[in-house]
């Protein structure tokens, strides 16, 4: 393998197999400078100028703690510069600058207060419980579908109010979002894929602006309803900014988490050493175990930004206009900060992994929430099923997810 034959633009590159994938991102991290590539075909936009990847913890890091330099506004979730009406659907504050993202995320804050958080944590566990009483009477399965795909699914939905008829709605167009470039998901033909992202995009739209309507009618104990209701010094979102705010959550809030549940898994059964640390304290490790695995999974591969204004960053020189791919992936494998990255270690200590983004505005607005139903989901799986284990996977061909599509499980149960 050699630098000059590493694409990270490629398709083929993101099916290769983990640990090659794992050893092109360590040896451009050897490089002296962050690797430019050309950009990846994208059917649906023009070509771009290409990116600098940052493959180094230390360039993440500062480029997030830079957002006045590093700027999300042009689109941070694709690399390729999008059609005006995809970042709005899609968009929301994961795509924006201050200050208009100070704005959404203090009015968005407002609805994840302590006490939400906390009602959020009942029905965590009993969803977690509902779930893996399932599993024990369905007997081995897939897990993607069984388990991990519906924790975070149903609590999404609960916590926006949404009908548990809804539910697989809301699951299938969250994969059309999110499928990369999967054609299991999306068509190959490039007019037809808009028309699907778009009408994703819509249909979640829709339903959340019906049942706006419907709580500014009659309020109720959702998140809709505190959004609704979310008022900063006369700041309230518009019924626009509510739809696509909706989209982000369920879009970040179900892959991603879903994504990472599934690589615990397996990560648990190729590690039978660390899963025997845990079990014998689970208490006392389940927090280091749930880092490790969001660092180690890096469910999120990526996210872009796009430069300012002329700047030099850790002896690197940037021109306004260039763009940034932040792979959190290769950054949580940094040998200069992680010793032995590769190993699965859940007593890693310090860990300061970067796979819910690095420390700055856009950080993940979801980390606690996704380190609750992580915790909640493995402490119920360890205890009830112990000898759960996973087959082969079939993963998500993407370059911003490292998505499992199907994870076959075993026990006895
Ligand atoms: C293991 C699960 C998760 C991972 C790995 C993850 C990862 C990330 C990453 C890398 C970012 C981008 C940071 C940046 O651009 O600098 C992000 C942002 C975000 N995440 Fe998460 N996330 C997870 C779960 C969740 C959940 C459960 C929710 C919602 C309930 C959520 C909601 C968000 C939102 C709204 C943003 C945008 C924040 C902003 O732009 O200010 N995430 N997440």
């Amino acid at each position: 393998m050699t630098v000059a034959g590493i694409d990270l633009s490629a398709n083929e590159f993101w099916s290769l197999p983990l640990p090659e994938r794992a050893a092109s991102f360590a040896l451009l991290r050897a490089q002296p400078r962050p690797p430019f590539f050309a950009e990846p075909e994208v059917t649906f936009a023009e070509m771009g100028p290409g990116y600098y990847a940052l493959v180094r913890h230390a360039d993440i890091v500062e480029a997030s703690k830079h957002p006045e330099v590093f700027s999300s506004r042009r689109g941070a979730t694709s690399i390729a510069d999008l059609p005006v009406e995809f970042n709005e659907f899609y968009g929301s504050m994961i795509n924006m600058d201050d200050p208009r993202h100070a704005r959404l995320r203090r009015i968005v804050s407002r609805a994840f207060t302590p006490r939400m958080i906390a009602r959020f944590e009942d029905d965590v566990r009993r969803a977690a419980t509902a779930i893996v009483d399932d599993l024990l009477a369905t007997g081995p399965c897939d897990f993607v579908s069984h388990v991990a795909a519906r924790l975070p699914l149903k609590i999404i939905c609960d916590m926006m109010g949404i009908p548990d008829d809804q539910y697989d709605m809301v699951l299938a167009q969250t994969n059309v979002i999110l499928s990369g470039f999967d054609p299991e998901f999306l068509s190959e033909d490039p007019d037809e894929v808009v028309i699907q992202l778009l009408g994703a995009g819509q249909a979640l739209a829709d339903l959340v602006t019906g049942l706006a309507a419907a709580r500014a009618e009659e309020p109720a104990e959702d998140l809709v309803s505190a959004l609704a209701r979310a008022n900063i010094d006369g700041e309230q979102l518009t019924s626009a900014e509510l739809a696509s705010f909706f989209v982000l959550l369920v879009v970040a809030g179900n892959e991603t988490t879903r994504t990472a549940l599934s690589h615990a898994l397996m990560l648990l059964t190729a590690y039978p050493e660390q899963r025997a640390l845990l079990v014998a304290d689970l208490e006392g490790r389940i927090a280091g175990a749930v880092e490790e695995i969001v660092r180690y999974a890096s469910p999120v591969l990526f996210m872009r930004r796009t430069v300012t204004r002329d700047y030099t960053m850790n002896g690197q020189d940037y021109r306004e206009g260039d763009k940034a791919v932040l792979y959190y992936y290769s950054g949580n494998r940094d040998e200069a900060v992680f010793s032995d990255p590769e190993r699965f270690d859940i007593t890693r200590a310090p860990n300061p992994h970067v796979g819910f983004g690095a420390p700055g505005p856009h950080f993940c607005l979801g980390a606690h929430l996704a380190r609750r139903e992580l915790t909640v989901m493995l402490r119920e799986l360890l205890t009830r099923v112990p000898d759960i284990t996973a087959g082969e996977p079939d993963r998500l061909l993407s370059s911003f997810i490292n998505g499992i599509k199907r994870l076959p499980c075993q026990f006895t149960g």
